[in-house]
């Protein structure tokens, strides 16, 4: 630029103090003022202009519906702000959070939302994995808009890059750690030791965990979310019926244990993938999606993911593999995925725009236990005969299951003398599932083997 020359002049940026001069209010409706609401109502109340600058309107917080008026909250807050009379105040918004969680009231409460064309965010996975399909449908017909960032994976932008940033790729395989409250149990378990009841109690004390545990224990949690991100990732309607589910109740210290001497930790995973099944011209594509405990080399990427922390894999057929990591549960990190939301379904509606659709696009079929292949890994308790290890090897070729590692820890009797006890563990080459299950059953009913103490896939390998 020469001295000649004139710099043009800058134009002022909005700042946060423009957001108060905002002169559309939407009026905000929470429902719900838990661990997640009453962080949102913190923001809304704190953030007022910045929230105002970003959006072109004021956000206004309404009200908040709770079931108890005199419950103790973990954030100060007006108290008139608080009512018992959730329909009446979805009746008064223009954009209704809903972070009730659970199936009814919410699910009513957001079709009353909708009818009526306000736009709804939501944290409720089990709503959605439940009944997503007819929510969206209800949505399009009354153009408003139901966006859901929290429900999966905490404050980890994940839905907006597979909605959006992601739309002109082919999604082929989600891998992903996305219970935060099994992800503590077992790092705690696999670092300190700790008893699985004393990790899970101090994840219930720190908010992670749901209202009932159960859903975070058995897998049901990371089902739900495995559903809506395959249904995201691969244009297709896939509900919880369709996930194939284990939780971690079964996994034991030994399993730990003896995961973490032979270098693997043991993360509870949820895959989504597409899968093809048959030949050549008669090849058809299929997904697969389930959640199951699965044992990681230590190296793997995954396996570093400590604590409640989540963590994403997307391996798309361009974009390669990408991977989003972050918190995954707990107020905070969460209201900020709402925020986000809310944010953005305000800009839309000062815009007038329509909201956005989330209809799958095809069905795919799901594909069954005979179409999928994994490593396992296999605990057995055993007498400690000659002959016992043969025996066992020889059910693993019957059923062409090949196996690619063996391990042997004596406990008690002298070596070989019929005695003692021997506890075995094998990690097998990749086999379908049904040849997997038939090899174990007969296993079990081999004299010689006590019991078969874990069978745990193995991913990473
Ligand atoms: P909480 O159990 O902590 O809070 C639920 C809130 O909803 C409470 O304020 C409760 O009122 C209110 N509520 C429940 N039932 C009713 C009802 N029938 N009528 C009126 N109010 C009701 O839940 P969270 O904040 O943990 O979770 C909220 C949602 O966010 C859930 O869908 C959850 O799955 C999801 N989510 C949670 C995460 C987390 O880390 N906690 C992370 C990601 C998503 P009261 O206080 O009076 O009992
Ligand atoms: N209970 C859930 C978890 C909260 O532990 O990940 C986040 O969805």
């Amino acid at each position: 630029m020469t001295e000649t020359q004139t710099r043009p002049e800058r134009k002022a940026l909005p700042d946060e103090a423009a957001g108060a001069e905002a002169s559309k209010v939407l009026k905000v409706a929470l429902l719900g003022c838990g661990t997640v609401g009453s962080q949102v109502a913190r923001i809304l109340l704190e953030d007022g202009d910045a929230l105002a600058a970003r959006s072109g309107a004021r956000l206004e917080l309404a009200g908040i519906a709770v079931r108890s008026l005199d419950s103790k909250r973990d954030v100060d807050l007006p108290r008139e702000l608080l009512t018992d009379d959730a329909e009446a105040l979805v009746d008064s918004a223009d954009l209704v959070v809903e972070l009730m969680g659970g199936i009814e009231p919410a699910r009513s409460l957001i079709l009353r939302a909708i009818r009526k064309g306000a736009s709804v965010v939501t944290g409720n996975k089990a709503l959605l994995a439940q009944d997503g399909p007819a929510l969206f449908e209800e949505a399009d017909r009354n153009n408003a808009e139901l966006s859901f960032e929290a429900a999966v994976a905490g404050a980890i932008p994940i839905i907006r890059p597979i909605r959006e940033s992601l739309s002109g790729d082919r999604i082929t395989r989600v891998l992903g750690i996305v219970n935060g409250t099994t992800n503590y149990i077992l790092d705690q378990m696999d670092t300190t030791g700790a008893a699985f009841a004393d990790a899970l109690a101090e994840a219930q004390r720190l908010g992670y965990a749901e209202a009932d545990p159960t859903a975070d224990v058995e897998g049901h949690d990371a089902a739900a979310k495995a559903a809506l991100l395959a249904t995201l990732a691969f244009h297709t309607p896939v509900s919880l019926d369709d996930v194939r589910c284990q939780g971690i109740a079964n996994v034991t210290a030994e399993d730990i244990a003896a995961a973490k001497e032979s270098g693997f930790v043991i993360k509870l995973l949820a895959i989504a993938e597409l899968v093809r099944t048959g030949d050549g011209g008669a090849a058809t594509e299929g997904t697969s999606v389930r959640v199951h405990p699965t044992l990681l080399p230590r190296e793997h990427p995954l396996a570093a993911v400590r604590g409640a922390y989540n963590a994403v894999f997307v391996e798309a057929e361009n974009a390669g593999q990408l991977m989003f990591y972050g918190a995954g549960a707990g107020g905070r990190p969460t209201a900020s995925a709402v925020m986000g939301d809310l944010v953005s379904t305000a800009r839309r509606a000062v815009a007038g725009a329509p909201g956005r659709t989330d209809t799958a696009t095809r069905r795919l079929p799901m594909v069954g236990v005979e179409g999928i292949f994994t490593s396992y890994s296999i605990g057995l308790e055993v007498a400690d005969q000659p002959g016992v290890l043969s025996r066992v090897a020889s059910v693993f070729a019957e059923h062409g299951v090949s196996i690619e590692a063996m391990r042997q820890t004596l406990e008690g009797g002298a070596p070989g003398s019929g005695t003692g006890r021997a506890e075995l563990r094998f990690v097998t080459h990749r086999a379908t599932e049904q040849a997997l299950a038939e090899t174990v059953a007969d296993i079990k009913n081999l004299d010689a083997v006590e019991s078969v103490t874990s069978v745990l896939r193995v991913e990473g390998v």
